[in-house]
């Protein structure tokens, strides 16, 4: 390899936002035609570099190089994407009251013009949407679109003849495993005509696969950086953690033998579920396993009450639920912490009490900011949430350190009953332990659990008993005693199994 090879290099890079050293002289240096994998725990500067390169954050010291041009202490991001750099960001960054359409065209003159060629722009929008391999009218609005449905919108757009290097922030958090391997095989294509790709990923299966180059992040430091094949899963998580992380097995709950806390009998919702029975004792944590569209979310969104029923009943502890109030004891962890979960701009206590006012309230219902800030740094701590003041703003965290704030505040008002959808979307390696660990304790205290996820392997983590639901219908039950990840995937996609080892 030449320099002249390398389409983006980081030298000696620094960036600091109040106490925190986010990055600390980083080097990195992407060739064409390659991959470079860069991993780290929540908040070790990886959504951070990914900034700098973009033109978005400047550093504080150090260089950047950007294809063959000289050294310079930052971009613009005008420069940046001239230079052939291309970034889909953590929070997605396209324009959801616009068609799929409008926001692959390129943006030509003003928002009118655009629309006044329509035509010419509609082949390169179908081939880019081919590319990825998406079928959806392009006419549609991107907030109809899934999570999974907006990623692919976000790659097809930064796929260009102009682009030289392509920056994903873990693009593949919200996408189902059939996706995921689309979404690596597009990447292996796309490589081999010389495009390269920084890619953000807590998936060691997809570093195995997709990684010609692997660079560690810890604590904005870089702790090892090399070929892939120097690396395994191990490796990067002690170097990622400095430690090594067990991974265990719930032991499973007592049998139940009370009235479920929370259930659900014949339930049924046109178009997304049928006649599905499900129930959640105190104590245990059951599972809903199935793959994207296969009605999953749905269920869990009936059940907290967010989505009426066509037919069935929900109970709880053993009493028909006709009252919204009488669901006031469950919470319900939304997996798209954007736009259903978290509000941003406000602190992180605000953000964790904000189930629980009555616990942050003075006896004149007045909000106590002395309160809020005790509650929060108390599951600050248990969560090890990683932020230096509690009054700092949402938006500062880490994605994955966002996501435990989204937890916490559901588990603030000790509720009976919590319903997860995806609970560790970006969350780290060592830290999904902690977290899974977090849940089946939670659970022993007596909680009922409903976790929903499309990875087998955290539902076999975390669960006493797994569903597998599959086009709208439960396909099977087992306890998590009888059951592997094979069974699971089978079932969930009635196909062939895939054979990876996770
Ligand atoms: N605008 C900001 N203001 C203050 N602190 C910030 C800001 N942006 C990032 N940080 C801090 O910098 C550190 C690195 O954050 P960064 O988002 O780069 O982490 P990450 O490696 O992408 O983590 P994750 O895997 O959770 O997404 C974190 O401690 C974060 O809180
Ligand atoms: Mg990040």
């Amino acid at each position: 390899m030449t320099t002249s090879d390398v389409v983006l290099a980081a030298q000696k890079i620094s960036k600091r936002y109040g106490n925190v050293q986010a990055l600390d002289r980083v080097d990195l240096a992407v060739p064409a035609g390659t991959v470079h994998c860069l991993v780290g725990e929540n908040g070790s500067g990886k959504s951070t570099l990914t900034k700098i390169f973009a033109g978005v954050e400047q550093p504080d010291s150090g260089t950047l190089v950007l294809g063959g041009s000289p050294p310079v202490p930052g971009v613009s991001t005008r420069t940046s994407v001239d230079a052939g750099i291309r970034v889909i960001y953590q929070d997605l960054a396209l324009f959801p009251n616009l068609s799929v359409a409008e926001n692959l065209l390129p943006p030509s003159g003003s928002g009118l013009l655009r629309w006044r060629r329509p035509r010419a722009g509609l082949d390169t929008v179908h081939a880019a949407l081919d590319r990825v391999g998406l079928a959806v009218d392009p006419s549609r609005l991107v907030e109809e679109l899934s999570v999974a449905e907006r990623q692919l919108v976000a790659i097809a757009r930064s796929i260009s003849s102009e682009s030289r290097i392509i920056l994903m922030d873990e693009p593949t958090a919200a996408l189902t495993q059939d996706e995921i391997d689309r979404l690596l095989e597009l990447i292996s294509d796309l490589r081999s005509t010389g495009l390269a790709f920084m890619f953000i990923t807590h998936k060691m299966r997809e570093i195995a696969e997709v990684a010609d180059e692997v660079t560690i992040l810890r604590n904005g430091l870089v702790a090892a950086s090399g070929p892939a094949p120097d690396f395994d899963a191990d490796r990067i998580t002690t170097l990622m953690t400095g430690g090594i992380v067990e991974r265990g097995r719930r032991s499973p709950a007592p049998a139940p033998s009370t009235t479920p806390v929370l259930e659900l009998r014949a339930g049924s919702l046109a178009g997304r579920f049928t006649d599905v029975d499900l129930s959640v004792h105190a104590g245990r944590v059951v599972g809903l396993a199935g793959i994207l569209g296969s009605g999953r979310a749905e269920i869990g969104l009936a059940l907290a009450g967010l989505l009426p029923l066509d037919a069935g009943q929900i109970l709880v502890r053993g009493v028909p639920v006709r009252h919204p109030r009488q669901l006031r004891r469950l919470q319900y962890v939304p997996e798209d912490r954007l736009s259903e979960g978290l509000l941003l701009d406000w602190s992180v206590g605000h953000n964790i009490v904000l189930n629980d006012l009555p616990e942050a309230t003075n006896r004149f219902g007045l909000l106590r900011p002395s309160l809020i800030r005790a509650i929060a740094r108390r599951w600050r701590a248990t969560l090890n949430i990683k932020v230096d003041d509690v009054d700092d703003a949402v938006s500062t965290l880490s994605g994955g350190n966002q996501q435990r704030v989204l937890l916490a505040r559901a588990l603030a008002p000790e509720p009976e009953a919590i319903i997860l959808s995806n609970p560790t979307v970006g969350v780290d390696v060592g830290s999904r332990a902690e977290l899974h660990e977090l849940i089946r304790s939670t659970a022993d205290r007596g909680m009922a659990v409903l976790a929903i996820s499309d990875e087998p392997a955290e539902l076999l983590d975390i669960c006493d008993e797994i569903v597998v639901v599959r086009r709208g219908r439960v396909a099977g039950r087992w306890p998590v005693t009888a059951l592997d990840e094979e069974t699971i995937w089978s079932t969930i996609t009635d196909e062939d199994v895939p054979t990876w080892a996770n």
